[in-house]
């Protein structure tokens, strides 16, 4: 395989640099109401509550470093012959701090947008519902993230890379949130070798050809090393 490779990444990807994952025991939506942080309706009725929840994980990410799966990829991305472009639905900067280019479907902590206006800006660690919009002033700023309810960021160019790659990994996502579970069976559809990287099997593992099961930390690094030349 020598061709293009589009990526996926999930919560998995970031969970051994200490962010947690959604679905796993204890994760993030075993403790909090995904209808009350994550959807435009949970904002509208409590904004107090919901910036509260994405300062704390912005706090959290801050202080949070790249693993070795997220080096893996950037390297991956660097000496690659071909495009490598990572897709994430992750909301944290690990595959930007590691030094990769990213697509960022879920949008981003990092980032404030204003519901008003659309103006985007870079988010203070601290986010309240009174802070004024830089543009136009009013009081309607919201996390850069993508809620439930709502169309994830850059689809079209995502699906034009789908519809020409030659291999598409999904890498610590558990493929239960569409339109991200959709990517593999589009990648399939134009033709290209599909390959899952995961702690365990997920519900989609039928839609793969090929799997890798073990920590992203150990797993991505050891893929990657397969597909690059050895130095010297
Ligand atoms: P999930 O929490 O649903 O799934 C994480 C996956 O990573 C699971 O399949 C785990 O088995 C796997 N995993 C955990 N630790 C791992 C490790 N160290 N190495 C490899 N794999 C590991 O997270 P996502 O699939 O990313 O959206 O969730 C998708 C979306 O649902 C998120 O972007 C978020 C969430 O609700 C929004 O908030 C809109």
């Amino acid at each position: 395989m020598t061709g293009k490779i589009v990526i996926l990444t999930g919560a998995g990807l970031s969970a051994e640099s200490g962010l947690g994952t959604f679905r796993d025991k204890d994760g993030i939506w075993t403790q909090h109401s995904l209808e009350d942080v994550a959807t435009p309706e949970g904002f509208a009725r409590d904004p107090a509550l919901v910036h509260g929840f994405y300062n704390a994980r912005r706090v959290q990410a801050a202080k949070a470093s790249p693993n070795a799966a997220h080096h893996a990829l950037a390297r991956l991305q660097q000496e690659w012959k071909a495009p490598v472009v990572i897709v994430t639905q992750n909301v944290d900067g690990l595959h930007e701090a590691a030094g990769a280019e990213v697509v960022h479907m879920h949008g981003r902590l990092a980032g404030a947008l204003c519901h008003r206006c659309a103006h985007r800006w870079d988010a203070p660690p601290e986010m309240s519902p009174d802070d004024p919009c830089p543009a136009c002033r009013q009081p309607a700023t919201r996390p850069d993230v993508v809620w439930f309810g709502e169309v994830p960021y850059h689809m079209e160019a995502i699906v034009a890379h789908l519809s020409d790659s030659d291999l598409f990994v999904a890498i610590g996502t558990s493929g239960q949130v569409y339109p991200a579970a959709g990517f593999v069976a589009e990648a399939a559809q134009a033709g290209a070798e599909t390959l899952e990287i995961n702690l365990e099997r997920t519900d989609i593992s039928g839609a793969f050809e090929a799997h890798r099961l073990g920590p992203a930390s150990e797993v991505v690094p050891a893929w990657v090393e397969s597909l690059l030349p050895r130095d010297g």
